[in-house]
């Protein structure tokens, strides 16, 4: 088997992946570890061009080479800030009301796709497998092929596939899902992600797609020309080893000060990077719900919600962070005692170490997105727990993960009322039924954790038939 070329927006750097990198970090350096070869995509700086030409830069960490190169101020503008995050990410996330089009950006989002494909084809050998991640990236196989490469490329979205009324609200759908067509294989998080696509191509495209496999799971194409595979691979992590990770740092001083702070109080963590997807307002407001209600708790509960800034020159994410600085602001004035402050919001980024200890400290992980194409946060704070006293994971019915956490208490975001019951039910939970869940869901992630994502990905992408 030839080596893995990963293509990425971010690319974590060798250091990144072995402290604090996220999942999607830790899995891909943990498929090249194994295989050899290359992780490809944007340095994360904004360079002069004449910097961003003479890229990519080149580290070796044998057996992995991190290529990577800078954008200039006009590529980010139009590929990263602009079609990406102001276009693609609201309208895959079914925010259509935040979502804008300008032709400039799409021109500079296809740009930058061609440009990322020349620099990477000078490092590409003959039988390489070539795998590309995400919604930055759609049109990258197409620009490839027009530069002559007949490599097997495979695509995979981390983000929801949204349905064939809601895509078609961008103006150039139909380009972008030819240029889906371009790859070999495109796996999604779920089957609803991947039933969407096919939805898609049966009814927009006129394409044949022909479903099989256990929850018809696995899709084959034909359309525009093109034939091509479709696959359900859900990300998972590595359960045991954050779990190992969680009790390795529980009687560090992070962890002894925030139980010290609490004095006896139950704790609610949610952890989150500050986006409109991830429902923060409306879980200030369930929580605000539960203090209403359940009097009892006033006082006796505390929320603390991690939501480090991201993509903070975008225009709604600017809108998302006051409103939520201010609704805590609110919640807090007319709940908070002299010793008691009940939201605890902490827009800063902490150590993911760090995060699984305050993860196993906490008696409910409150994750509550209003569309995710996973959410790992769910999956990392059951991995957390202590086995003997776990807390319970109330999680949303929108995010990815939930059609494998089934010890779960399940909500619906956008009823706060019912997010305060699920609250007052979880923080009353018997130890025995708490166990039991845990259970049910370490179950589910031991059998479909990183290496089975990775793994089942690479040999379907190997298994295709080279191009010719
Ligand atoms: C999501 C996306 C990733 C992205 C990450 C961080 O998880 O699926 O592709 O890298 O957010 O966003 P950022 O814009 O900071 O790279």
């Amino acid at each position: 088997m030839g080596r893995l070329i990963v293509v990425s927006n971010r690319v974590a750097t060798p250091t990144e992946t072995k402290g604090s990198a996220g999942g999607l970090a830790v899995g891909v350096f943990g498929a090249l570890k194994d295989a050899g070869g290359v992780w490809f995509g944007w340095s994360g700086d904004v360079v002069s061009e004449t910097v961003a030409n003479a890229g990519p830069q080149l580290v070796e960490e044998d057996p992995v080479t991190f290529a990577t190169v800078g954008l200039t101020r006009k590529d980010y503008d139009q590929y990263y800030r602009g079609f990406s995050n102001a276009t693609l990410w609201p309208v895959f996330h079914y925010r259509n009301d935040l979502a804008r089009y300008e032709r400039d950006e799409y021109a500079g989002y296809r740009r930058v796709n061609a440009w990322l494909a020349h620099k990477l084809k000078k490092l590409i050998e003959p039988d390489d497998n070539i795998w590309i991640h995400d919604y930055h990236l759609i049109p990258f196989a197409e620009a490839l092929r027009s530069e002559g490469v007949k490599n097997r490329i495979g695509f995979f979205l981390h983000i929801p596939f949204p349905s064939p009324q809601v895509l078609q609200t961008i103006p150039p759908h139909e380009e972008l899902v030819r240029s889906l067509c371009c790859y070999d294989l495109l796996g999604f998080q779920t089957r609803n992600d991947q039933q969407a696509f096919h939805d898609y191509i049966a009814r927009e495209a006129h394409g044949k797609v022909v479903e099989s496999g256990e929850n018809k799971e696995h899709g084959e194409i034909e359309a525009y020309g093109r034939k091509l595979r479709t696959g359900v691979y859900r990300i998972g992590v590595f359960p045991d080893e954050i779990a190992e990770q969680a009790a390795r740092y529980e009687s560090r001083q992070h962890v002894l000060d925030l139980k010290q702070s609490l004095e006896g109080r139950k704790l609610i963590m949610s952890v989150d990077r500050l986006d409109y997807s991830k429902g923060l307002v409306e879980r200030f407001h369930a929580f605000e719900q539960l203090l209403e209600q359940a009097p009892d708790w006033r006082g006796n509960v505390t929320l603390v919600q991690i939501a480090p800034p991201t993509r903070s020159d975008v225009a709604s994410y600017k809108a998302i962070r006051e409103e939520l600085e201010r609704e805590a602001g609110r919640i807090n004035g007319r709940f908070s005692g002299l010793d008691y402050t009940p939201i605890r919001y902490l827009s800063q980024q902490y150590d993911r170490w760090k995060l699984m200890s305050l993860f196993r400290e906490s008696q409910i992980g409150f994750v509550t997105p209003l569309h995710d194409g996973m959410n790992l946060v769910a999956k990392e704070y059951v991995a957390a727990q202590n086995p003997n006293d776990p807390g319970v994971l109330v999680l949303s019915i929108f995010a990815g993960a939930a059609a494998e956490l089934s010890g779960a208490l399940f909500v619906n975001p956008h009823d706060s009322a019912g997010m305060a019951e699920a609250l007052q039910t979880a923080l009353g939970m018997p130890l025995d039924e708490r166990k039991a869940r845990y259970h049910t869901n370490m179950e589910a992630l031991r059998r479909n954790d990183l290496g089975v994502w990775r793994d089942t990905f690479l040999s379907d992408l190997a298994s295709v038939p080279q191009p010719t």
